[in-house]
């Protein structure tokens, strides 16, 4: 078996080798590339029709295969001009970091399978506390994404806050705003839909804070018990920062749990320029912070961090028997003590592989230049009578819509920005979804990519303020006029 094994390695060899170099030639003109490339129809009936087979094929074949027909048909989030949803700003150092990791594959679930990942772990975890401002005891874990640090996190103030027997009457505060991982993390460690009040937002779609002291106090006049508010530092939507001050004196007077959600906008802790916007985050409770949305990582690289770490003991630790011959660490909690995994990828490494060759300050301008960019778009469509800014721009997010002379309906309007959007992203030029606010359709752009330039910009919002929804309805209404 062995010899077959390391033949069989011989050839992965010289495949990754060619596919390396590969890759990195198609980074190097991505920009020329559409950002939606999907799976021809043929393709999907052929893998559709693909079983799991008895005896192997030779490794070339299936590497060539997959490379045709998955790798190659894929959304590239990571493309300049993919301006949906949060786009991917990973780096190839972040890649890099993949590709060693996934080789070595370290068991990072505790000190003794691999110490030095182990260290390096724990070092980022520490510097990430820092920026956020927390104190020495704070603590945390690299996790695959922000659903599961919001999920974290929220057993960990469950577990803080509540009895068990006090759980059924526990109420938890949100915005309208608030990610949609957020209830679904609620509703897996035990409340119900009816336990979560949605609060309605500002003008900025921030968090109404008077509507969150009143509520709190209505909860525990009907003899609710209110545990945690969830405020967002940087929302999906509209990149708004809520008050996170304020609510963290709301959470403090009412002896709440306050858990931030920075699984956007907390890099933002790494730019001069914008930092300021998340004051207050250091009175938090915890914190989500994906270094896969802005801190050029690839996917599966997030952060849960908490002000006090046996927070997070308290809910995740077991010591099965099992187990205690690897129990080593110094302080006597290991990472399968701080979250639901045991064994666990050394998510961190890529990071610190990109933080050690980027160092911060770039990653800081990288920061600044995405948000310079959503600005850019905002002054752009500002610049266009028969289009209106409904967001922002507010850390790399700006919403708009066309609005047309003022003389269609909204449900008209709703439907042209819908065909603006669709028809931008089927060119693949450029991908920009809707999303919706204040019951308007809008257009969304996060233009986080550092790699997008003010070309990529400016050709964008030409597309979008010539597309065909567009022309079409200006040539009815001039129709109509002269009817
Ligand atoms: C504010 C916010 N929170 C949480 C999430 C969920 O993160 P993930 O997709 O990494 O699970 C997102 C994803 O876009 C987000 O924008």
């Amino acid at each position: 078996m062995r010899r077959e094994i390391r033949e069989q390695n011989r050839q992965v060899g010289e495949l990754l080798t060619e596919f390396i170099k590969e890759t990195v030639g198609f980074y190097d003109h991505i920009e020329r590339e559409p950002v939606c490339r999907p799976a021809a129809k043929d393709r999907l009936a052929a893998i559709q029709e693909q079983t799991i087979p008895d005896k192997g094929r030779p490794v070339e074949e299936v590497f060539r295969e997959m490379q045709r027909d998955i790798y190659s048909s894929t959304i590239l989030g990571q493309h300049p001009r993919s301006f949906s949803c949060v786009p991917s700003t990973m780096s190839l150092v972040s890649w890099m970091g993949d590709v060693m990791t996934g080789a070595y594959n370290p068991h990072a679930s505790c000190t003794v399978n691999a110490p030095a990942a182990d260290l390096v772990e724990k070092k980022l975890i520490r510097w990430m506390c820092g920026q956020a401002g927390y104190p020495e005891e704070s603590g945390g874990l690299f996790v695959s994404g922000g659903s599961i640090a919001n999920l974290t996190a929220l057993t960990a103030a469950r577990d803080a806050k509540l009895t068990w027997g006090e759980r059924g009457k526990a109420v938890v505060y949100v915005s309208g705003q608030t990610h949609s991982s957020v209830a679904k993390g609620l509703h897996i460690i035990g409340f119900g839909r009816e336990q979560i009040r949605v609060l309605p937002v500002d003008r900025e779609f921030c968090m109404d804070l008077s509507a969150l002291r009143s509520s709190v106090r209505k909860d525990m006049t009907d003899g609710n018990i209110p545990f945690a508010v969830v405020a967002s530092a940087g929302t999906t939507n509209t990149g708004s920062v809520d008050p996170l001050a304020e609510i963290s004196a709301i959470c403090r007077k009412y002896d709440m749990w306050m858990h931030v959600d920075g699984a956007f906008g907390a890099s933002a802790l790494l730019s001069s320029e914008q930092r300021k916007k998340l004051d207050g985050i250091e009175l938090s409770d915890s914190l989500s912070w994906d270094a896969h949305k802005w801190m050029m990582q690839t996917y599966g690289c997030s952060a849960v961090l908490v002000r006090n770490q046996s927070d997070l003991v308290r809910s995740f630790a077991a010591h099965p028997e099992y187990l205690k011959d690897a129990e080593t660490s110094e302080e006597g909690v290991e990472f399968w003590d701080l979250g639901p995994e045991l064994t666990r990828p050394a998510r961190g490494l890529k990071l610190w592989l990109t933080l050690q060759t980027e160092g911060t300050e770039k990653m800081g301008r990288m920061i600044d230049h995405g948000c310079r960019m959503a600005e850019l778009a905002g002054k752009l469509i500002q610049e266009e009578p028969e289009w209106e800014i409904i967001s922002g721009p507010s850390l790399g997010v700006v919403n708009f819509r066309y609005i047309a002379d003022g003389t269609l309906s909204e449900e008209e309007l709703d439907s042209a920005n819908q065909h603006i959007s669709a028809e931008i992203t089927e060119s693949g030029f450029a991908q920009i979804f809707t999303t919706e606010l204040g019951g308007k359709k809008v257009l969304r752009m996060c233009t986080i990519n550092p790699e997008t330039t003010e070309e990529d910009i400016r050709r964008t919002i030409e597309k979008l303020t010539k597309a065909e929804a567009v022309s079409c309805l200006g040539t009815a209404r001039n129709q109509s006029r002269t009817a």
